[in-house]
């Protein structure tokens, strides 16, 4: 067998491993991720974030909707009947989104706002019982106190980035960036390969056409005159185990750029590229980018308002994941 394998040239074993690589991380993704089943808690408690970081991101609008994300509420109120709360109340996302509900059924209580056509009081009252965290989702920031923490020790300075999404249209200076840029490219890569590029656009059709496309940053948008494409490119990568290794360097350096950012007082929000190969295959046409560049993520910049809100989003405590292996 062995002695076969050694006449098989090595670019068809490379070619098939490549093949075998991808079989079975489309049977792993098919049977574990949450596309075709939602049979386990985590999968359920991945919709319930879905749902209630939509609600927080609502009440970062001013002024707030009334009625806002009629179809989340429904949904969440389903989809927390569906677990186990003696089990996983206390779980930082279901108390997460307890906290976003309690908030949106008080928001509309204080305003008269009738929404009892989809959210009963019974259902706010057992809520609000089962709420450790009483305070507001949303933080409050002005520029100063958003940014008194960059130049301080890390764990400060980590703990005061916050995604921001109010921006006021006036862009960065191009030598700035370059600072930035200068730092962000200080994050580690697989053997030093540096294999990800940071596009900068500035043409306001070009940016509401991306962000039309990708979706996820709809009603936050109007000001933006600055938005950074960050792609990985494929050159840099040579045996089929590295498969996802431009994913990994670019979710490292994207990290970094948000640091970055931060450092120099500029004000970001990440944006997912969780897309199909078609609107990469957009992607590349309309920003003329190598086509072995991979979009890892898109980054809305800028300066922001004066006063402006960011979302709680609580983060888990490490007892829920951290797991020690003697
Ligand atoms: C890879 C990535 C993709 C994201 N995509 C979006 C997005 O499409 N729209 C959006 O409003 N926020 C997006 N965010 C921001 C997250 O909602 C935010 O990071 C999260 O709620 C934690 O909040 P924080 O960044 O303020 O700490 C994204 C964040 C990351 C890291």
């Amino acid at each position: 067998m062995s002695y076969i394998k050694k006449l098989i040239p090595s670019k068809i074993k490379q070619f098939l491993s490549l093949f075998l690589q991808f079989v079975h991380d489309f049977r792993m993704y098919y049977k574990h991720s949450s596309v075709f089943t939602k049979n386990t808690y985590e999968k359920i408690e991945s919709e319930i974030t879905l749902r209630y970081h939509s609600i927080e991101k609502g009440f970062l609008h001013n002024p707030i909707r009334p009625r806002f994300a009629k179809k989340r509420v429904e949904d969440l109120i389903k989809l927390i009947k569906q677990i186990d709360l003696n089990k996983y109340c206390y779980n930082i996302q279901i108390q997460s989104a307890l906290l976003n509900m309690c908030k949106y059924y008080e928001f509309h209580t204080e305003k008269s706002i009738d929404i009892s056509d989809y959210y009963l009081k019974s259902d706010y009252e057992s809520y609000k019982t089962l709420l450790v965290y009483k305070t507001n989702p949303i933080k409050h920031h002005s520029l100063d106190s958003f940014f008194q923490f960059k130049n301080s020790n890390f764990r400060d300075f980590s703990i005061s980035r916050a995604s921001v999404r109010s921006f006021t249209g006036e862009k960065i200076n191009v030598d700035d960036l370059h600072k930035v840029i200068e730092l962000a490219n200080q994050a580690p890569s697989v053997c030093n390969r540096q294999p990800v590029n940071v596009h900068l656009i500035e043409n306001k059709i070009l940016i509401d056409t991306i962000l039309e496309l990708q979706g996820g940053l709809k009603g936050y948008s109007a000001n933006l005159s600055q938005l950074i494409v960050l792609t990985s490119d494929r050159n840099f990568f040579y045996s089929a185990g590295e498969r996802y290794q431009l994913y990994i360097d670019g979710g490292i350096y994207l990290m970094n750029l948000l640091y970055a950012l931060h450092f120099y007082g500029i004000v970001a929000c990440p944006a997912h590229w969780g897309m199909p190969y078609q609107a990469d295959i957009k992607m590349t046409d309309l920003l003329n980018l190598k086509n072995s560049e991979q979009i890892i993520s898109l980054i809305a910049i800028g300066v922001p308002t004066n006063e402006f809100n960011t979302t709680l989003s609580l983060r888990k405590s490490s007892n829920e994941n951290l797991f020690i292996h003697n």
